[in-house]
Order: C-alpha cells, then sequence, then structure tokens
C-alpha cells in the first residue's frame, strides 16, 4: 500500500511537514508513505498550459498521484485560507481526475488555538470539488502545534500522536475497502 503526503508549507522547518514525518513513523509496517517534494515546483495553473503536453512537473504530480493509494494532505493556515501553492497543486488535477474517489486524510496545523480550522475548511471544500473520498475519522485539525514538537520538529505530544495514529488507522481501513482506480472509472 502506498501513501503519499502533502504538506501545504514550503518552509524548511515546516510544523505541517513535521507532522507528515510522524506520520511515517506512526503508519504501520508494510506500508509506503512518501512525501512529496515538487509543490514548489509546479508552475502557477493556467488552464491554457494544460493541453495534449501539460509541463512536466506536472506530469510528475499526476502520476505520483495515480500510483498512490491513498493521501494524507496536512497543512498550514495563511489569511484564513489553505495556502496558495496547495491550493494551486489542487487546481492542477481538476481536469485529469486523479482524486476522484481516492481516499483522503485532511489535516491542519497552527500555533493558534483554533489549529488552522480555516485551512482545513477550504481543503475539504476543494477535496469535495475533486470528488476525493475524504475519509470519515481521518480529519484532523492541530491546536497550539509549536507546543508539541522538540526543536528538532519531533512530535513529543503523546495525545497528538494517538490522534495521528487514529487519521492513519481509518485512511488504511478506507484504502483496504476501495475499489482500484480502473473500477472506480466504470
Ligand atoms: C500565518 N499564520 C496563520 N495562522 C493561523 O492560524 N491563521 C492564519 O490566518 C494565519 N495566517 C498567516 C499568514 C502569514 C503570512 C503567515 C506567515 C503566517 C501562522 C501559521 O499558521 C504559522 O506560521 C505556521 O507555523 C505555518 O505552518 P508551518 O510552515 O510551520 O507548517
Amino acid at each position: 500500500m502506498k501513501i503519499l503526503a502533502i504538506s501545504g508549507s514550503l518552509r524548511p522547518g515546516s510544523a505541517n511537514t513535521s507532522l507528515l514525518h510522524a506520520a511515517a513513523t506512526l503508519i504501520s509496517e508494510g506500508i509506503e508513505l512518501t512525501i512529496y517534494e515538487g509543490l514548489a515546483n509546479l508552475p502557477h495553473f493556467n488552464p491554457e498550459l494544460d493541453g495534449e503536453v501539460p509541463p512536466i512537473s506536472v506530469n510528475n504530480w499526476r502520476k505520483q498521484l495515480r500510483e498512490s493509494d491513498g493521501l494524507i494532505i496536512c497543512t498550514p493556515e495563511y489569511a484564513y485560507g489553505m495556502p496558495g501553492v496547495l491550493k494551486n497543486a489542487l487546481d492542477w488535477i481538476v481536469s485529469s481526475g486523479e482524486l476522484v474517489g481516492k481516499p483522503v486524510a485532511a489535516i491542519s496545523a497552527s500555533p493558534s488555538e483554533f489549529g488552522g480550522a480555516n485551512a482545513h475548511a477550504s481543503l475539504l471544500l476543494t477535496l469535495t470539488a475533486l470528488a476525493a473520498n475524504i475519509v470519515l475519522g481521518a480529519s484532523l485539525s492541530v491546536p497550539f502545534v509549536s507546543k508539541k514538537l522538540n526543536t528538532k520538529g519531533e512530535l513529543t505530544d503523546p495525545d497528538t500522536a494517538q490522534l495521528l495514529r487514529f487519521v492513519l488507522d481509518a485512511l488504511v481501513a478506507a484504502i483496504k475497502v476501495q475499489p482500484d482506480a480502473a473500477e472506480r472509472l466504470l
């Protein structure tokens, strides 16, 4: 089973990326969790570039999505919404449909008490537009995230670790009952 993890933050010291690294250590053995590294390389979405030969970085993004059985997206909140780079990446797959029926776990994290709830809501709205399978029980907002990581970015809060485990379990369970891509397109 392959899970692609996408952080909405480009910062090297990102709390959201740190949570995805924590998820990689918490996930059951035998499940491959890969963090997508190409968000910053995607061009600004332009429907006119989305012809028969899309940019290489877009093709690669779509390929990695197709090859994954499920996704975890972990997003910060900027100005009450998800970061533009994440929305941009999602806009590139409106026409190509890689997320149709794909199980997705949606996480937000912020140093604030609300845990990036607005970004979480905006992410869910876009995932709905993409017809993704937003997995029940695999949604989480992490408040006060900076207090839950140490200076190396390691997750030190046991409650958040437990919540992340629940999210991962729900995602994996949803993937196991998911029809494969060919069946989804019938
Ligand atoms: C923020 N931050 C923020 N946080 C929040 O909860 N709601 C918000 O609307 C915003 N807006 C915002 C705008 C800008 C320009 C910046 C730089 C920051 C704070 C943000 O959540 C915080 O920097 C996180 O740590 C970013 O996530 P990463 O990069 O640590 O994953």
